[in-house]
């Protein structure tokens, strides 16, 4: 039997014209994608996830950081998407004015059907020239996983010669406007909000669920732990992406 606050929520979904999804790490934490709040493991235990997403780490040690993403994209190319994501897709096709953000730089909502979400945080699959401009840079071939721990220099840019870096944004760098300006854009006209295992604490994109909350939406919050967005969320559901979301959709649209 269904619990009230699911109920609730497949209601709200049910009946939502305009709906913003706004998710993070944790999204994607059942596909085998660890989160930020994860302490790191194996080789990489005696490294903080937050200091090695800096620019301030990469320009001390390239090899270190840029090791650091290759291993994470080569895992995340061997992740599949989860029923979480799969449910976000088949919620857009219900409520066809649907805009996916997501603050998770993996492919994994692209893989599951999701078109076009917007990446606030960039991708681990548009490294880019550490030039002034950060012009494009080809991704290196995904051969077999480099060992955990690894130092891997960064490639070259073969147009100036610079250092690559990954095409993400690190803790202290602007997020690319476009996509922030048109997520804001989302949040502040749409009748409900979606926020999926996201700890809200890293801003500017923590604000996305605050802008709709402001602006009059429904805020549904799935995560098994309280965040900060407790009070802004009109209904939380505490439970992983996977479970939650794969349930939501068959309480809202049983048949
Ligand atoms: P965090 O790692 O800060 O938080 C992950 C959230 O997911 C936590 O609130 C967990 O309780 C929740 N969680 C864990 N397992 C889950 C599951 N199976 N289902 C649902 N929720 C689960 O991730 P973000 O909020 O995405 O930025 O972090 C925001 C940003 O901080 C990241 O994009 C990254 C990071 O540092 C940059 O790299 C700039």
């Amino acid at each position: 039997m269904e619990d009230a606050p699911a109920q609730r929520a497949a209601r709200l979904l049910r009946t939502a014209h305009r709906m913003v999804v706004f998710t993070g790490a944790g999204m994607s934490a059942e596909s085998g994608v660890p989160t930020f709040r994860d302490d790191l493991t194996g080789l990489w235990a005696r490294y903080d996830a937050a200091q090695l997403a800096t620019p301030q780490a990469f320009q001390a040690d390239p090899d270190l950081v840029w090791g650091w993403y290759e291993w994470r994209r080569t895992r995340v190319s061997r992740a599949v998407p989860n029923p979480g994501h799969l449910a976000v897709t088949t919620m857009a096709a219900r409520i066809p004015d649907t805009t996916v953000v997501t603050q998770n730089v993996d492919d994994l909502h692209e893989r599951a059907g999701t078109p076009a979400p917007i990446h606030l945080h960039g991708s681990l699959f548009t490294p880019r020239c550490t030039a002034v401009d950060g012009h494009p840079a080809p991704l290196p071939p995904d051969t077999e996983a480099p060992p955990e721990g690894s130092r891997i220099p960064p490639p070259r840019c073969a147009t100036c010669g610079h250092p690559v870096r990954p095409g993400v944004v690190w803790f202290g760098e602007p997020l690319p406007e476009a996509e922030f300006a048109a997520a804001v854009d989302a949040a502040a006209t749409c009748d409900l909000l979606l926020a999926v295992g996201t700890s809200g604490v890293v801003h500017p994109a923590a604000e996305i669920p605050r802008v709709a909350a402001r602006s009059g939406a429904t805020v549904i919050q799935v995560n098994p732990q309280p965040t900060p967005l407790d009070p802004v969320a009109t209904v939380t559901l505490r439970g992983t992406a996977a479970q939650t979301l794969h349930g939501l959709v068959s309480a809202a649209w049983p048949h």
